[in-house]
C-alpha cells in the first residue's frame, strides 16, 4: 500500500516520480517505485537533446579539432534508446508516464538556437513534436498520460522569457507547439509547465493570463497547468493559494509536476499533499526523484527516501495524513 494507492483513495490519479535508465539500474530504486509510485516521468530521457543530438554527440570531438561547425550534423538523427527504455519499463510494470518535455529553451540543440526565421522555426517545432509525442501515441495503455508541451516559458515577472522561440515566433509558438502536441497524440492531457510559482506572484499571474489568452482565442488548447515545487523549507505554506490561483485559470486540471523540498521538512510536504487532496483540479503529485543518491541537487536531501533508499520522515508524514 504505496504511496500511489494512499493518493488513488483520495481521489488522484497519481503520486509519481522521476525516473530514467541511470535510476532504473539500481535495484533498490526500483523496488521503491514498484511499490510507492504509479506515475514516472522521464528525468532527461525525453528532452530535444536527448532525443535527437546523438549525431552531434559523436562527432563533437572532431568538430573541435577540425574547425567546423557540424552542428546541424544532429538535425533529423533521433535516437529514442533511453526513452524507449524508460517507456517500456513502465509498461511493463503498470506505470503511467508524465511526458517531459516537449518545448523547452535548455537542452536544445544548437542548430535550433541558430534558427531565425518563422517558416523554418514552425516546421522544425511540429516535426519534432510529431515525432517524439507520435511516437509513443496510440499504444498499449495509452501509454503518455500527459505531456509537458512548453517548460519555463516565463521570466520571474510574468513576461515570456527571451528563448529563441519567443525572439522569431513570439507568443504564437505556444499555440504552435500545444496543436502540434494535440496532432501527434490526441488522447494525452497537454500541459504547460514553470518553476517559481511558489507564491502567488508575478509569474503565477503570467501564466494564468497567458492561459486564458491562448485557450479564448483556440478553446481546448492547454489543458494543465503544472507547478514544479522545487522548494526551500517554509515555502509550502503557500501552495495552497497558489494551485487555488492555477486551479482558477481555464484549464482543465493543474498537477504538482517536480515536487523537492530543501532538507525534505514533513510539515512542507504535508502542506503541499493537503494543498492537492484540496484542489479539485490536483490531479496528481510528481517527486523529482526517488532517493537523495539521485536528485539533481542532492547535497540538501530534498527527497522522501535517503542514500539508502529507506524511507525519511516526511515520507511517513506524508503516508500519515493520507
Ligand atoms: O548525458 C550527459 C552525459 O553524456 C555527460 O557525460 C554528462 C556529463 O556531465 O552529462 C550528461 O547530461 C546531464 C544530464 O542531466 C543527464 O544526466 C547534464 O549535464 C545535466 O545538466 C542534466 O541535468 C538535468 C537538468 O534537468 C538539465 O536538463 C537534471 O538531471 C534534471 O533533474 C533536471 O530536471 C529539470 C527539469 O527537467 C525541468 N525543471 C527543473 C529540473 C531541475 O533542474
Amino acid at each position: 500500500n504505496g504511496l500511489q494507492d494512499k493518493l488513488y483513495k483520495r481521489g488522484k490519479h497519481y503520486f509519481g516520480a522521476c525516473a530514467d535508465p541511470n535510476t532504473l539500474n539500481i535495484a533498490s530504486n526500483v523496488a521503491v517505485l514498484q511499490r510507492e509510485f504509479g506515475q514516472v516521468t522521464p528525468e532527461n530521457s525525453m528532452k530535444w537533446d536527448a532525443v535527437e543530438r546523438t549525431f552531434h554527440r559523436i562527432l563533437h570531438n572532431f568538430r573541435e579539432l577540425m574547425y567546423v561547425d557540424i552542428d546541424a550534423a544532429s538535425r533529423g538523427q533521433f535516437s529514442f534508446g533511453n526513452a524507449d527504455t524508460l517507456v517500456n519499463w513502465a509498461t511493463s510494470n503498470g506505470k503511467l508516464i508524465r511526458g517531459h518535455t516537449l518545448v523547452w529553451h535548455s537542452q536544445l540543440p544548437g542548430w535550433v538556437n541558430n534558427i531565425s526565421d518563422r517558416a523554418t522555426l514552425t516546421t522544425v517545432i511540429q516535426n519534432h513534436i510529431q515525432t517524439v509525442a507520435g511516437r509513443y501515441a496510440g499504444k498499449l495503455l495509452d501509454q503518455i498520460l500527459a505531456w509537458d508541451v512548453c517548460n519555463e516559458i516565463f521570466e520571474e515577472n510574468g513576461t515570456l522569457r527571451n528563448s529563441v522561440f519567443n525572439r522569431v515566433l513570439g507568443e504564437s509558438f505556444v499555440t504552435i507547439a500545444f496543436q502540434a502536441a494535440r496532432k501527434a497524440d490526441p488522447t494525452a492531457v497537454l500541459y504547460i509547465n514553470d518553476y517559481n510559482l511558489d507564491s502567488v506572484n508575478s509569474k503565477v499571474n503570467g501564466m494564468v493570463s497567458l492561459v486564458n489568452r491562448v485557450n479564448q482565442a483556440n478553446p481546448n488548447t492547454i489543458d494543465g497547468i503544472g507547478t514544479q515545487m522545487h522548494l526551500q523549507a517554509g515555502m509550502g505554506s503557500t501552495s495552497q493559494a497558489v494551485l487555488t490561483a492555477l486551479a482558477a485559470a481555464n484549464v482543465k486540471e493543474i498537477a504538482v509536476t517536480e515536487l523537492d523540498i530543501v532538507g525534505a521538512p514533513s510539515n512542507d510536504y504535508t502542506q503541499v499533499v493537503r494543498a492537492c487532496l484540496n484542489t479539485p483540479k490536483c490531479v496528481g503529485i510528481t517527486v523529482w526523484g526517488v532517493s537523495d543518491a539521485n536528485s539533481w541537487r542532492s547535497s540538501s536531501t530534498p527527497l522522501l527516501f535517503d542514500r539508502s533508499y529507506n524511507p525519511k520522515a516526511a515520507y511517513t508524514a506524508i503516508a500519515n495524513i493520507l
